[in-house]
């Protein structure tokens, strides 16, 4: 895992935010043995979700400072498979953060471990909610997005929430008639 600058550094805390490269996750590596492998031959899905939701995680704890929780993960979708003798990077940073959640934009890749060619095989977006010591959701930091990529994430990430939000409301009208 690397991340550049020390979490808290008055640079980064400047403006009361933090900074993606601060919580990022850039090469959490995790080399493939058979008994991660399904009836294909190929990596269990199960098991990337779950590394992915625990890489994920930190990064939320690195910037929120809180324990959070999974909210949501929006849709997964496996690209390539990742096979034995593969070694999976996972990459995880923080998109935005509202007022107690924040959005964390993650990518899994295989890295053939012969000539270190490298397959994207899965993103997914999870939101994550911080918790005070009552368990209740408290106040995030705002993310501060300063490169071209981070700021067309943090403001892709609004539009995403919107339809997060919508969804939400349309599952609860279900759930009552
Ligand atoms: C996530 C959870 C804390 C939200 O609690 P809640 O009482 O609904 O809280 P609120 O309605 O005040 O929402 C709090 C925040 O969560 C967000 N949120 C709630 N449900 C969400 C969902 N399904 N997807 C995305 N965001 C969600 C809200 O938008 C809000 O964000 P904001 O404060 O930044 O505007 C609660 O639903 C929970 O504990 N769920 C179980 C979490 C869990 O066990 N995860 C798996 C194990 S870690």
């Amino acid at each position: 895992m690397l991340f550049s600058k020390p979490i808290n550094s008055e640079e980064n805390m400047a403006n009361s935010g933090k900074t993606v490269a601060t919580t990022a996750v850039s090469d959490h590596i995790y080399p493939l043995f058979p008994n991660d492998l399904n009836s294909q031959g190929t990596a269990f899905g199960g098991l990337i979700m779950s590394i992915l939701d625990r890489v994920a995680s930190v990064v939320a704890a690195r910037h929120s400072e809180h324990v959070c929780v999974t909210a949501s993960v929006d849709a997964m979708h496996f690209l390539a498979p990742a096979k034995q003798g593969d070694t999976l990077v996972f990459q995880a940073s923080v998109n935005r953060a509202w007022k107690t959640s924040m959005e964390i934009g993650t990518k899994v890749l295989a890295e053939n471990s012969r000539n270190r060619q490298q397959t994207h095989i899965l993103s997914a977006y999870f939101t994550f909610v911080a918790l005070d010591g009552d368990k209740k959701p408290t106040i995030v930091l705002p993310v501060i997005p300063e490169t071209v990529d981070e700021k067309r994430r943090y403001e892709e990430a609004d539009i995403r929430r919107q339809t997060r939000i919508q969804n939400a409301a349309e599952r609860k009208i279900r759930r009552q008639t």
